[in-house]
């Protein structure tokens, strides 16, 4: 059956508020919620036993791969090595015997990741996809293939889809973790219940669509923005920045937050708004003095924090939205969808055409 827009304007928008149910449906299928133990399906390979893992993806999935990234080292001390598609299908790197991937992929179409996959396998690789088309070539090529419970994602630009490849890398992160004896039981229990209070608390953030519209207004003012964040919410920044130049045409960069007195700092004047992803915990005195720097140059500091670090934040920043607060571990799928939500408000308030940006395909089937 065709999928309609029911009562909303766009598929996009339809899509951000299925967030909480697709993250509750995809966490269910791989977190028992009374024991609170990671099931994984059979593997093609032995997390125990390999010695590197390669992470192989495009656009927004990508960007859920170098949060994998971190998960994964964090927890499992796995190195990871991940990259874009069309860069590693070129690059000819060193694959260790026997050694394991994970393909990323709403469609699992994507010629580049397609590509991937079969050097992939040429090279002996043990590859488990992570796939939102359960009878995609990549799913049904794969050693193996876990899926994310999406359901159909008709908007260009991913949004359901990015958030349940999160919750599905999550829960592997914990699941190498404790096959490498890198996690408690104990340890596995206190994330996979931050992991159970993200779909709550995604709806909570969707309640404060008013806020981020008036936030979206601000935006779409701007020629230029910055998104900032560090650790595993840097990746989340990057999709905060591909997400508003995607659908709202307007020029955006994600950075590093240590990494913008290298560059992006002698971009700041009052004009461009820096966007900041900005919980409080371990690294978050480091980015509030990064951000404190972008404001001392007259930078227009835009912060999403929880309550504890908007004390701090509020002394100098221009606005501060205050998300619920969450186990560190969680938090790179809450900001997503607040930084999903604003590029969508900020593309409303341009008239774009939010579904079909210019220029892009929803599944790019060509090299
Ligand atoms: C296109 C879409 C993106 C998507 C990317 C990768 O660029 O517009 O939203 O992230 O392809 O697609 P895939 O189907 O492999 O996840």
């Amino acid at each position: 059956a065709a999928v309609g827009k029911g009562n909303y304007r766009h598929f996009m928008e339809k899509e951000l508020h299925e967030h909480p149910a697709v993250l509750g449906d995809t966490l269910r299928q791989y977190l028992d919620p009374k024991t609170l133990e990671v099931r994984l399906p059979r593997l093609p390979f032995d997390p125990a036993r390999i010695t590197r893992l390669t992470i192989s993806a495009c656009g927004s999935a990508f960007l859920a791969g170098m949060v994998g990234r971190y998960w994964i080292e964090q927890l499992a001390r796995l190195p990871v090595d991940a990259d874009v598609a069309s860069e590693f299908r070129y690059r000819n790197p060193p694959l260790p015997e026997q050694g394991a991937a994970i393909l990323i992929s709403q469609s699992g179409e994507t010629a580049d990741n397609m590509a991937a996959l079969r050097l992939l396998k040429e090279a002996g690789q043990r590859v488990l996809s992570v796939v939102n088309v359960p009878e995609s070539s990549m799913a049904r090529e794969s050693d193996g293939a876990l899926l994310t419970v999406a359901g159909p994602e008709i908007g260009v630009a991913s949004t359901k889809a990015f958030t349940a490849q999160l919750a599905v890398l999550a829960c592997l992160a914990i699941g190498f973790g404790r096959a490498r004896r890198e996690l408690s039981t104990l340890d596995e229990g206190r994330l996979a219940q931050t992991l159970l209070e993200v779909p709550s608390h995604a709806a909570a953030i969707l309640e404060q669509d008013a806020q981020i519209r008036e936030l979206a207004a601000e935006v779409a003012k701007a020629r230029d923005v910055l998104f900032l964040g560090r650790g595993a919410l840097y990746p989340i920044a990057l999709e905060g920045a591909l997400k508003l130049k995607e659908i709202s045409y307007i020029h955006a960069e994600g950075y590093a937050a240590g990494e913008m007195k290298h560059g992006p700092i002698a971009l700041i004047d009052s004009e461009v708004p820096v966007i900041a992803l900005c919980p409080s915990g371990p690294l978050f005195e480091k980015t509030a003095s990064n951000l404190q720097e972008a404001a001392a140059r007259g930078g227009r500091v835009m912060a999403f924090t929880d309550a504890e670090g908007a004390k701090a934040l509020s002394r100098f920043a221009e606005r501060v939205i205050v998300l619920p607060q969450l186990g560190e571990f969680s938090t790179p799928i809450l900001y997503a969808i607040p930084v999903q939500l604003l590029a969508y408000h900020v593309a409303v308030l341009k008239g774009t055409d939010v579904d079909q940006p210019r220029n892009l395909a929803k599944s790019v089937t060509v090299e």
